[in-house]
């Protein structure tokens, strides 16, 4: 199935708007990345409109430009260290709760953020809810390092592709200044074992299985549902 950012856009609205009920006054928040979350931080500028203090870090220049057009005052996990809340988007997550990120190439600002985090929560659409993890997982990794962590992923039995920007020649740049490899793992029996994995290879700076989700917020046969991490 090819997804692009507007499938499924009633559902993402209805869990992005949904999260934004989680933020309270005062909250210090991390800022997803990608067009689930964008809702959730169109929602939390009304609330800043209407008198509610927060504060936000966003995960990517996009995230960033989105809040500073809803009015969502900044700050920096330097100032900041500890965020109360961070709320972002996934591009598949299991009935475990892990999940797979960086379709957006932000996963490593995200992981950082989401890892800042005392709750972390993901808001998603029906399409991402899955039993088992298959999505490609997004690697970011230096650029000098892009071939010899394709050797490596093929070693751990994926298939790697760096990933190649739309509008012009040439691979995606990260905000950090990176590559990204898509690797196929087709279906990930123990997501752990493969994060600890990617993890070793020399280069690599984050990949995007994302082991820490406390709560999902997903559109299910469409009506809004809530699962917590046991
Ligand atoms: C960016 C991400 C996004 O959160 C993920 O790709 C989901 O995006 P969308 O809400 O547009 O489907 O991980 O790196």
């Amino acid at each position: 199935m090819v997804r692009t950012p507007d499938s499924n856009a009633g559902e993402k609205r209805a869990a992005g708007e949904a999260a934004a009920g989680m933020v309270r006054d005062g909250m210090v928040l991390g800022l997803g990345t990608g067009s689930t979350v964008a809702w959730t931080i169109k929602k939390i500028g009304e609330m800043v409109e209407e008198g509610m203090e927060v504060l936000g870090v966003p995960t990517s220049y996009q995230a960033q430009e989105l809040a500073i057009a809803a009015g969502i005052p900044l700050t920096s996990l330097d100032q900041d260290p500890v965020l109360d809340l961070a709320i972002d988007g996934a591009d598949e997550i299991a009935k475990d709760l892990t999940a797979i990120k960086g379709g957006g190439a932000a996963h490593a600002r995200e992981k950082v953020v989401a890892a800042s985090a005392r709750w972390f929560v993901i808001v998603a659409d029906s399409s991402k809810y899955v039993d088992s993890l298959s999505h490609p997982v997004p690697v970011e990794v230096l650029p000098i390092a892009g071939r010899l962590a394709s050797r490596r992923i093929e070693e751990l039995g994926g298939s790697p592709q760096i990933r190649q920007a739309k509008m012009k020649d040439g691979p995606v740049i990260t905000d950090n200044g990176n590559f990204v490899i898509d690797a196929d793992f087709g279906r990930i029996e123990d997501p752990g074992g493969l994060a600890a994995r990617l993890s070793e290879i020399p280069g690599v700076v984050e990949h995007g299985i994302f082991e820490n989700v406390n709560e999902l917020v997903v559109v299910i046969d469409g009506a809004v549902k809530t699962f917590r991490r046991e």
